[in-house]
């Protein structure tokens, strides 16, 4: 090694001066070497090829400019999955984590007695929640929708990519699976207000997957949309789960008590924050 060789302790330093934590640094060289993280940290002193050590500052460089780390490695862990992700969907959140604990307990529980439950993921994104789900839950005939039809094709890329069967549908909410019904109705759909100063934070994101359409300013209108519109596509006894923010959840348990799910009920993300709204269908 010539003494002004780089090695991979320079150009951790150099993406920790850019303003990297030492995480999101460690993960970038593991992506970049195509190595696990273990050893990125066991093997600090290798000296670096000069593209490889080109390729890895371009990636803290953007990481530093706020792009998500999964955008640059194309991957992301979810419920135990290792799921594939682009710029066309969402980063999947471990706060829907808890909306996936909730379906699988009434999977279990209420809906255990159902040999085949029908379960739809309406606005999948990365398919992340569908997939959990039949991950999890086999005997589950599993259903997801996105309007976007460059985000189905990662969640069908990753089906297929997981050996988990789902039915995929492109189109916007209801409207995607028509004369469908369903024992469980999950979604994480955009709720995020038009103009909240978090979507500057978020801007690397599909607008598409972050903000409603056609929104009066509280980032209510899918979340309204998906509730109004499933007395079409359940009967007396099906749930229905929703994320939503953590200053929603009044108007969400009021929204759904007035579209025939009278007793909603509320779950705290693992931050405490009330995040995921739902409840029994009764008609
Ligand atoms: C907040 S993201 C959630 C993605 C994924 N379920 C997750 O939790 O990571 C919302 C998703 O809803 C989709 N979407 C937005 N408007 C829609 C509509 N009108 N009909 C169906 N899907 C829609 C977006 O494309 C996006 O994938």
């Amino acid at each position: 090694m010539s003494a002004t060789a780089r090695t991979l302790a320079d150009a951790l330093e150099s993406a920790r001066a850019m303003g990297l934590d030492r995480l999101d640094a460690q993960l970038l060289a593991a992506h970049v070497l195509g190595r696990p993280r273990a050893w990125v940290i066991a093997n600090t002193d290798v000296p670096l090829e000069a593209d490889v050590s080109a390729t890895l500052g371009a990636l803290a460089t953007r990481r530093a400019a706020g792009e998500p780390l999964a955008y640059l490695t194309g991957q992301r862990e979810f419920f135990g999955l290792s799921l594939a992700v682009s710029p066309d969907v969402l980063v999947p959140r471990p706060d829907s984590e808890t909306l996936v604990e909730w379906a699988l307990d009434l999977l279990d529980g209420p809906l255990g007695h159902r040999e085949a439950p029908r379960v739809i993921d309406l606005g999948t994104g990365s398919g992340a929640i569908a997939l959990a789900i039949k991950h999890n839950c086999p005997r589950a005939e599993v259903h997801a929708t996105d309007r976007c039809a460059s985000a189905l094709d990662i969640a069908r890329h990753n089906g297929a990519r997981l050996g988990l069967d789902v039915c995929w549908h492109v189109g916007a909410w209801w409207s995607a699976v028509p004369g469908l019904c369903f024992d469980l109705v999950l979604s994480n759909p955009p709720y995020v207000a038009p103009g909240d100063r978090h979507l500057q934070d978020l801007r690397h994101e599909p607008a598409i997957a972050l903000t409603p359409e056609r929104d009066r300013g509280d980032g209510m209108a899918d979340i309204e949309r998906i509730v109004a519109g499933a007395s079409a596509h359940v009967a007396s006894g099906a749930w229905l789960l929703i994320e939503h923010g953590a200053d929603q959840s009044t108007a969400v348990r009021d929204w759904l008590r007035q579209h025939g799910f009278p007793a909603p009920v509320t779950r705290q993300d693992l931050a405490g924050r009330e995040r995921v709204s739902g409840g029994a269908y009764a008609y």
